[in-house]
């Protein structure tokens, strides 16, 4: 978990949030342990700006990975910065239910771990479609 969070943390570096100052990091584990991170992208027309999950999901899945396995993230000081509605529908496509999501501080203290099933029940996924 090390990892995920450490790049989480020097992802969140990068986040380009002038609007909300409200930085974000997140990271990624794939299927073959390999880590991505990704930050908060803000636009000065504020609705095109987008997450950090989005963000790591998109390196992750240029890098050819297929499924996400961990993730970590985190926002500003202590704030318990769970990924938004959004993010978990994004997250839930690449995972399954038991996938753990590790919240931690900005200093990359782990406040909290959830699992996807917790924070996205009864989720719509693309076996729903099969
Ligand atoms: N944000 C994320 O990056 N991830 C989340 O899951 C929660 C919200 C960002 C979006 C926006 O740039 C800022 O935090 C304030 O909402």
């Amino acid at each position: 978990m090390d990892d995920l969070i450490k790049a989480a943390k020097a992802a969140r570096t990068t986040a380009h949030a002038p609007y909300s100052k409200f930085y974000v990091g997140a990271a990624m584990r794939d299927e073959q342990g390999r880590v991505f991170g990704g930050c908060n992208i803000e636009n000065a027309a504020y609705p095109q700006g987008w997450c950090a999950e989005p963000s790591a999901i998109a390196a992750l899945i240029t890098a050819g990975g297929k499924r996400v396995t961990e993730v970590a993230v985190m926002g500003n000081g202590d704030t318990l910065c769970t990924p938004c509605g959004g993010c978990r529908q994004k997250i839930r496509e690449f995972a399954n239910g038991d996938v753990k999501i590790h919240c931690c501080t900005e200093e990359g203290k782990l406040i909290r771990t959830f699992t996807l099933e917790e924070l996205l029940p009864f989720s719509f996924g693309p076996e729903n479609l099969a």
